[in-house]
């Protein structure tokens, strides 16, 4: 059996190099660890082997964009045939038109997309776009949610109980962050209608948009209520203002994504992760009078924008490979997937006796050891006990050959069997045990 941190001592003598030249040996904050991060040599299907020769089964799957796993062979086909042809060119392919067209064909909301190269990118290109369109400058967003590392995007991601206020309040996530940013970004809690009309009642005249991701990751991975949804919908409309979905992680819901899933029309939709096969990407789409903001063809657009390798067509063909390949029947295996591990989870919590819940919907889920319900970012606010519970599971399951976020996201792949999700489901339940009887 692998036990953390002890098996792992060629990732930790790589880390101690990394030290030297990156700060605390870490050029993404997402993949810290804490002594050091597992360093991974190769990925295959849904496991991938860290430098020290163990196996994992996967269920972070580079924090939800990897749906297929590793080494797909539409993708790696679709890859190797680009490289002889040339990665980016300043011009551009006919890849991007063919991977716009997928995307706007299974997204009936969406008129038009523009592509960019990172998720951040792409909420940030959104949240740009609604201002310009209203030519207002505040947004609304959801307390604990998580858009990426964009200034505006980031208010309230980390909020505590030492800061959050009664309203609540705009807190900056990093030190530095500009007043103005703060001013301009209101914070509501999630599913919550008498929040957003009471903001709305207070500065509707100055609102461009909502932006919310439907299932929010980082405030708790609880799905939106759709009465919600319609409700966020007419309220902003109403205003004048305009309704962003993020669905960066949410497009991997299902066939149209969340916005599918839940019947609603926003007016923009921020994308990336499985857009890309693998690849970096990002992009926005939304209703062709909002998109037109970025036309150049009649003189300089409302919102110019660029991006050295946007629409690069490694990502281009890699994404569109890894869409073709998410047919109706991919998104029920894992629903399948996702429903058994779910139950399973909860049958678990209760048979060892530990308060919590697995939340979710179709490939993702994640674990809160609350008892109390569970509805938005403060309910879920891991306190000393949770967040001990929390990191011996992420370890347990390390040392039992499962790899998950260490905030207890998990996100399945394609090429995961009921078999595979059987093991996983076996190391959860002894990892669970091992935390009831630690007490
Ligand atoms: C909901 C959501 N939006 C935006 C982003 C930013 O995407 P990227 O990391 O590609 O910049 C993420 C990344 O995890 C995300 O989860």
């Amino acid at each position: 059996m692998t036990h953390y941190p002890e098996t792992f001592e060629t990732s930790r003598r790589l880390y101690e190099r990394a030290c030297k030249v990156m700060p605390g040996g870490n050029t993404r904050t997402t993949v810290y660890i804490n002594p050091f991060p597992i360093y991974v040599t190769r990925g295959e299907g849904c496991r991938v082997w860290d430098v020290d020769g163990q196996v994992f089964y996967d269920c972070i799957n580079n924090f939800t964009a990897m749906i297929h796993g590793y080494t797909q062979p539409e993708m790696n086909a679709a890859v190797t045939d680009q490289l002889a042809l040339g990665t980016a060119f300043g011009a551009p392919t006919l890849s991007e038109i063919e991977l716009a067209e997928l995307l706007i064909e299974r997204l009936p909301a969406m008129d038009q997309i523009r592509f960019a190269n990172s998720g951040t990118e792409g909420v940030m290109m959104a949240i740009k776009a609604a201002r310009a369109y209203t030519n207002r400058p505040k947004i609304v967003k959801i307390e604990g949610a998580y858009h990426g590392s964009y200034d505006f995007a980031e208010v309230s991601l980390d909020s505590s109980p030492s800061n959050w206020g009664d309203m609540p309040a705009s807190t900056a996530y990093a030190k530095g962050t500009p007043e103005g940013v703060l001013n301009d970004v209101l914070v509501v809690p999630f599913n919550d209608v008498e929040a957003l009309k009471a903001v709305f009642a207070a500065h509707g005249e100055t609102i461009a948009g909502v932006l919310i991701d439907p299932m929010p990751n980082r405030a708790g991975l609880i799905p939106a209520r759709k009465d919600y949804l319609e409700a966020l919908v007419e309220i902003a409309h109403g205003a004048g203002a305009l309704v962003i979905f993020d669905e960066v992680i949410s497009f991997r819901l299902g066939y149209s994504g969340a916005q599918g899933l839940w019947g609603i029309r926003p007016d923009l939709t921020a994308l990336g992760k499985i857009i890309g096969g693998g690849f970096p990407v990002g992009a926005v789409a939304g209703r062709a009078d909002v998109m037109a903001v970025f036309d150049p063809s009649r003189g300089k657009p409302a919102l110019p924008h660029g991006g050295t390798f946007t629409a690069n067509p490694v990502t281009m063909r890699a994404g569109l490979a890894a869409m073709r390949a998410l047919t109706p029947e991919a998104f029920a295996h894992l629903d399948a997937l996702g429903e058994f591990l779910r139950n399973g989870v909860n049958a678990a919590l209760e048979k060892v006796g530990l308060p919590g819940r697995c939340v979710g919907l179709g490939s993702l889920f994640k674990v809160h050891f609350t008892s109390g319900p569970i509805t938005d970012y403060r309910s879920v606010y891991p306190g000393p006990v949770e967040k001990k519970r929390l990191d011996a599971f992420h370890k347990g399951l390390l040392n039992r050959g499962v790899l998950s976020a260490s905030y207890g996201l998990f996100a399945l792949s394609t090429p995961m069997t009921m078999e595979d999700a059987g093991n996983i489901l076996q190391a959860i339940e002894d990892t669970l045990a091992e935390i009831a009887a630690a007490g």
